[in-house]
């Protein structure tokens, strides 16, 4: 992963502004060199700001004047200025400097709040930082299909999970603890469903990572190798705000496994902070598969979601 070569937020903000007025201001210079009129125009144009900031200190009468005169002369100048852009083939505000966004003029922010801009590249950073970005993008609530479950008993099977999930989502919060399992054989939506979630609770503003039970297996495998300065990649596991195990019981088994597994989903239940587990193991498939420590958490603390029904992978191309 980039993150540590990342720019923060703050930093991409930061630049973004500087460029953009260093590009105007390469456009000025490229402007003055064809024309040595535009550049005194430029200069007497800046000169105005401290003239105005001048005429604030004077007295009433005398000030308003002054006001007058300054904005003439601004007026004149900016006129004069544009007839010459004009002559030279380029547009009226070749000069200015141009943001990407007008709205705040890439500060991320319209007064004390933030921008839209600036809402939208933190949500996207989430996304990025959640183990599946553009997945997110495609397996929402919204495209999720509920005619594709068979009619009857297993549709309102789950018409009732999606609707247990979405408000799950909708409700996430500070004080959310409650963990979930998703239980089902494949190709049921279990893994669309649960990045639908994820999509809602970033919306939110909250930390998730996505990551299958195999590949958190081998980063706590690889781990185990580190080099003292190495900061751990499976931090995240314990410290984002929601966690989604997905296809818990297809993952390699090694020594060790049980017991990561064990670690981090007892942790998070010490520290009362949510996972959201899918897998096609049943509740005897779970007891069979990992010791007791394990299945008498997943089965007793979580909360159960099960599906029904026949793979909807092939049914959804048809
Ligand atoms: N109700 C649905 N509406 C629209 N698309 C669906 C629905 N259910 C599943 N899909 C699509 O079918 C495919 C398989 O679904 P998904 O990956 O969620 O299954 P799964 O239950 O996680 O299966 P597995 O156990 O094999 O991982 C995905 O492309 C998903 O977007
Ligand atoms: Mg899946
Ligand atoms: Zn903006």
């Amino acid at each position: 992963m980039s993150d540590k070569t990342e720019l923060s937020v703050f930093e991409l903000y930061k630049n973004k502004a500087e460029k953009a007025r260093n590009d105007a201001d390469e456009r000025s210079r490229l402007v003055w060199a064809k024309d040595k009129r535009i550049e005194e125009i430029d200069r007497e144009l800046s000169g105005i700001g401290m003239e105005i900031f001048g005429a604030a200190l004077l007295g009433d009468e005398k000030r308003e004047a002054e006001y007058k005169r300054l904005q003439n002369k601004l007026a004149l100048l900016r006129a004069e200025k544009k007839d010459r852009l004009l002559a030279l083939g380029l547009d009226e505000h070749y000069t200015d400097v141009k943001y990407e966004c007008e709205k705040c003029s890439d500060t991320g922010y319209v007064g004390i709040k933030m921008c839209d801009c600036l809402k939208k590249t933190v949500r996207q950073r989430s996304y990025k930082n959640s183990g599946i970005g553009k997945y997110l993008e495609s397996h929402t609530f919204e495209n999720f299909d509920l005619s594709l479950y068979e009619f009857g008993e297993k549709r309102n099977l789950a018409a009732k999970n999606f609707k247990g999930l979405k408000q799950y989502a909708e409700e996430f919060s500070e004080s959310t603890t409650k963990s979930l399992i998703i239980m089902g054989s494949t190709g049921l939506g279990k893994t669309h469903l649960s990045a639908a979630v994820a999509k809602v609770v970033i919306e939110k503003g909250f930390s998730v990572y996505y990551d299958s039970a195999q590949n958190i297996i081998s980063t706590f495998e690889r781990e185990r190798f580190l080099r003292d300065d190495e900061k751990p990649v499976s931090d995240r596991y314990f410290d984002c705000d929601l966690l989604i195990i997905d296809d818990l019981g297809a993952e390699v088994r090694t020594k060790n496994s049980v017991s990561y597994f064990y670690t981090l989903i007892n942790t998070r239940l010490i520290s009362g902070k949510p996972v959201i587990v899918s897998t096609n193991l049943d509740g005897k498939g779970i007891s069979a598969n990992y010791d007791n420590r394990i299945a008498s958490r997943l089965l007793g603390e979580y909360d159960l979601y099960f599906f029904e029904g026949k793979d909807l992978r092939g049914q959804k191309n048809r």
